[in-house]
């Protein structure tokens, strides 16, 4: 399973990345306001910084427009992924760029039925919002696994990029349901090495550690 990471914020991304951690970025206009940053420069450095594919996500609401800014966004970096949202313009907008050989990542996903229209449409990637159907009361998890069936069904190869994820079940609700990719917070993916015994054992043998006198270094 590959990890994106959700954010706009340099050092954040820079330091999963050093782990290793990082396969790709994804940003929205929500993530780029609380940057503070410019969207074409912030960007620009996030995709020099990275190997994999950084979503930028365009603005306009028409297809024309979005294919205008789609472009501009690819220009960037070859490893740019322009995000659409998932209406019929923004289908028209993923049908055209995907076929000018841009990656394309299909945002605002809340259906599986939706998710089929994108893989049609040519979408890279289709980006399901899973806490955000949670928050209603629906099953998040449920539409992800619905899609992975649909696309299996049906050998398309569009990626199921699990987004709007708010909590470390998502993640490995998401892998053993077989989503291709998680877009996640750095706060959500670095709670994934906690658990209470780990913390609970560390205690206990550096108490023992202490008794023995001994050192390493
Ligand atoms: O990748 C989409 C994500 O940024 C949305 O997350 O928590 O605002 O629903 P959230």
């Amino acid at each position: 399973m590959k990890f994106f990471v959700d954010t706009a914020e340099i050092d954040e991304i820079a330091e999963l990345n050093d782990l290793g951690m990082v396969d790709g970025v994804t940003t929205n206009p929500s993530l780029i306001l609380k940057s503070g940053r410019d969207i074409l420069e912030v960007t620009r450095e996030i995709a020099a910084l990275v190997d994999g594919p950084v979503s930028a996500e365009v603005v306009a609401l028409n297809a024309e427009d979005m294919i205008a800014e789609g472009r501009k966004l690819a220009k960037i970096a070859d490893n740019i992924a322009v995000k659409v949202p998932l209406t019929w313009d923004g289908l028209k907008a993923c049908k055209v760029l995907s076929s000018e050989g841009n990656m394309v990542n299909v945002t605002l996903c809340f259906s599986a039925n939706q998710a089929l229209l994108a893989a049609k449409a040519g979408a890279t990637f289709i980006s399901p919002f899973i806490g955000r159907l949670d928050d209603i009361n629906l099953d998040g998890m449920e539409v992800i696994s619905d899609i992975r069936n649909i696309y299996d069904n049906y050998g398309f190869t569009t990626e199921i990029l699990a987004a709007s994820i708010r909590s470390v079940n998502h993640i490995m609700e998401s892998a053993l349901i077989g989503a291709d990719v998680i877009t996640a917070p750095p706060s959500v993916i670095k709670k994934l090495a906690d658990h209470p015994l780990t913390d609970k054992g560390l205690a206990a043998f550096m108490k023992d550690w202490e008794k023995t006198g001994q050192q390493i270094l």
